[in-house]
């Protein structure tokens, strides 16, 4: 069942609201931490916020993301994370963030997101392990995901995918 939800960028009154979502999505307050972090290291390029009507339902970040390969420094936007609180789950809310999400990123200029996680869930977007595997990361390459939104921007790249610190 889809609903009707309203995605815009946070803004600072919802940080609670958004470290809440995560705590109650994930188990440990990792990810809730690892958002404040992102943002005191202003290494945040999209941070949206779902609502349905004035709650706050939703979350999703894309962070500065370096490859490094022999020939200096590639941009990239890294998708993580993204939340939804329990009993708004499995509406359709999560797939409207990251489409969202990877609107404002092409919209910034981005040409490559990538993505760790569930490859069944992050297909439906367009990402797959194929345009990543010249990437190597601290993560399991089955589950390191890209999507270029420029076509070709990953072609024939060799590098390391460097995340922001607040993910180390
Ligand atoms: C993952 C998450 C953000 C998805 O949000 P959501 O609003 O539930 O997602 P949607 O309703 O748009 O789901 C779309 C589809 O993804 C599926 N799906 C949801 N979570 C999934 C998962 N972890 N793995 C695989 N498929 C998943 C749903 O079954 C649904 O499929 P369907 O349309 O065929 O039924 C949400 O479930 C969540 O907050 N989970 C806990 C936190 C988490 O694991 N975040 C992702 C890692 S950063």
């Amino acid at each position: 069942m889809s609903i009707a939800v309203n995605i815009r960028n946070e803004r600072p009154e919802d940080y609670e609201a958004i470290r809440e979502v995560h705590r109650r999505a994930f188990p440990t307050g990792l990810e809730a931490r690892l958002v404040d972090r992102l943002r005191e290291d202003g290494a945040v390029l999209v941070s949206l916020a779902a609502f349905q009507e004035a709650r706050l339902v939703g979350h999703i970040l894309f962070s500065r993301l370096r490859i490094e390969t022999e020939s200096g420094a590639m941009p990239a936007a890294a998708l993580a994370p993204v939340a939804v609180i329990p009993e708004e789950q499995r509406r359709g809310i999560g797939s409207a963030l990251v489409r969202k999400g990877l609107e404002s990123c092409r919209e910034r200029g981005e040409s490559i997101v990538v993505v760790l996680g569930d490859p069944d869930y992050y297909r439906r977007f367009g990402f797959s392990t194929e345009p990543a595997r010249g990437l190597e990361s601290p993560y399991p390459a089955e589950y390191l995901m890209a999507l270029e939104l420029q076509p070709g921007a990953l072609a024939g790249v060799r590098g390391y995918a460097r995340y922001a610190r607040a993910f180390r």
